[in-house]
């Protein structure tokens, strides 16, 4: 089984990388393939709490090699930042990475321009993480004005492409703010290009590289960021992400051929969160949420801000499931939901006197719909020490079950806590 996949059902922070972690003793590389530093994984191994932004989360195990590929944006300064923050903590990473040279990289502009266009967007913002994800995805797919990991490490054509995009950014900044910052093109040469040497190293064509991979039978890892409903085709646009976050995305992201991908797990939280801008029809704007937000640590890795909350949405995870073509289901932060007398899960959608279990394209159509809510028992027990399924509370089971029959997927892994060893392996 050579090729696994690790996919967010939901709006993000599912615990993929808790469960990428898990996975990583089985495998020998891990592949980033879309978004970059976005991401916020957390992992919680021997007492320590690891958070991983651009870098895959194999990036921690000296037996994997760890793969950013042409679909990731990078930021350079980002990427070292990431590195050194490893390296002075203990964990020395030299020789693990690989950086696609076709990846594109996130420069200041883009930032710059996402920070301006944002605040023009007023309250319809989408509440981006304000790393010029979106901007640099736009650079890329308008052919133009776009800089590639295999330009940035060829010191004359990045120093000439800054040099011919600046003044062209600067306008376009400059209408979109009359303050805007001035871009210094020296500047933004001389520290990028101290990134690039050390960049230089790791920058291959990694399409080349994870293809010998698989011709070699290595057990590879694809690791998603984000979660399928903030996948730009597939999501709930235009509050998504600028790539494709659900399964969708792995082969153009990675090079990698559909089929070679032989095991597609899907992870959901018990319950549901989003970050930022957009509608969420199970959403619990009160005291239920509150609690959910504060047992569940619901608080941006990247950003810090608070997670919206809200009951498990039934409709949504299963339309994610099945676009990303899912063949088990991890149900995460189980834990949280302990203590509560009731639960609900979100079955079905209310739109205008509608009822519908799909999950509509428009945004406006998914903004009026109303949650047709499930009543299930709650448990009280603390269920962070359990480690099979039967001795969890007959509520808790039947909970899991609930979830299975909805999304019509079996539940392959149920986390009850960040710890790796906090894990129900349905298949002991
Ligand atoms: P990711 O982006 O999908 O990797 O998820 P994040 O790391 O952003 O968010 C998940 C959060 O939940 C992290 O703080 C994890 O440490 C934590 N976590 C993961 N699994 C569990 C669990 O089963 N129970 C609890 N209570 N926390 C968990
Ligand atoms: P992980 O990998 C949760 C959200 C942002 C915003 C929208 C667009 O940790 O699950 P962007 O900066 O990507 O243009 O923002 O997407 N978002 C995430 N939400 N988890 C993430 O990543 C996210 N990455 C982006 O909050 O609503
Ligand atoms: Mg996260």
């Amino acid at each position: 089984m050579p090729a696994t996949s690790v996919i967010g059902l939901q709006w993000g922070d599912e615990a993929k990388g808790k469960i990428v972690d898990l996975l990583t003793e089985s495998h020998q590389v891990v592949v980033r393939y879309q978004g970059g530093n976005n991401a916020g994984h957390t992992v919680k191994f021997d007492g320590t709490t690891y958070k991983l932004s651009l870098l895959p989360t194999g990036i921690l195990h000296s037996h994997i090699t760890s793969v950013i590929a042409p679909g990731v944006v990078v930021n350079p300064l980002a990427l070292l930042r990431e590195l050194d923050g490893l390296q002075s903590g203990g964990q020395d990473c030299s020789g693990r990475l690989l950086v696609s040279d076709r990846a594109h990289v996130i420069c200041p502009w883009h930032m710059l321009e996402e920070a301006a266009v944002e605040k023009s967007r007023g309250a319809a913002a989408i509440g981006t993480t304000m790393r010029g994800i979106g901007t640099c995805y736009k650079d890329k797919v308008g052919r133009s004005h776009a800089i590639r990991i295999g330009d940035l490490v060829k010191k004359d054509s990045f120093a000439a492409k800054v040099r011919e995009i600046v003044p062209f950014k600067q306008k376009l900044l400059n209408a979109l703010d009359p303050d805007s910052t001035q871009l210094d093109a020296d500047q933004i040469i001389e520290q990028y290009s101290a990134a690039a040497e050390r960049i230089r190293p790791m920058a291959v064509d990694t399409t080349a590289w994870l293809l010998d991979a698989l011709d070699q039978q290595k057990h590879i890892l694809f690791e998603g960021a984000q979660g399928s409903l903030l996948d730009v085709d597939h999501g709930t646009f235009p509050y998504v992400t600028s790539s494709n976050s659900s399964g969708c995305g792995i082969h153009s992201g990675s090079g990698i051929p559909e089929r070679a991908i032989q095991r597609m797990i899907g992870v959901a939280k018990a319950y549901t969160t989003r970050v930022g801008g957009g509608p969420f029809p199970s959403e619990l704007d009160n005291e239920i949420g509150q609690r959910i937000r504060i047992a569940g640590n619901e608080f941006g890795t990247v950003t810090g801000r608070p997670r919206r909350c809200g009951w498990f949405d039934a409709v949504a995870t299963r339309y994610s499931a099945r676009i990303s073509g899912v063949d088990s289901l991890t149900i995460a932060l189980l834990d949280v939901l302990s203590g509560f007398d009731e639960l609900n899960i979100c079955e079905a959608y209310d739109i205008r006197g509608q009822i519908t279990r799909s999950l509509p394209s428009r945004c406006e159509d998914l903004a009026d719909a109303k949650p047709v809510l499930r009543s299930i028992p709650g448990w009280k027990e603390d269920i962070t020490g359990v480690r099979n399924f039967r001795d969890l509370p007959p509520n808790a089971q039947q909970y899991c079950r609930t979830i299975e029959q909805l999304i019509g997927k079996p539940v392959e892994f149920i986390s009850v806590g960040p710890d790796r060893s906090q894990t129900i392996h349905m298949a002991r």
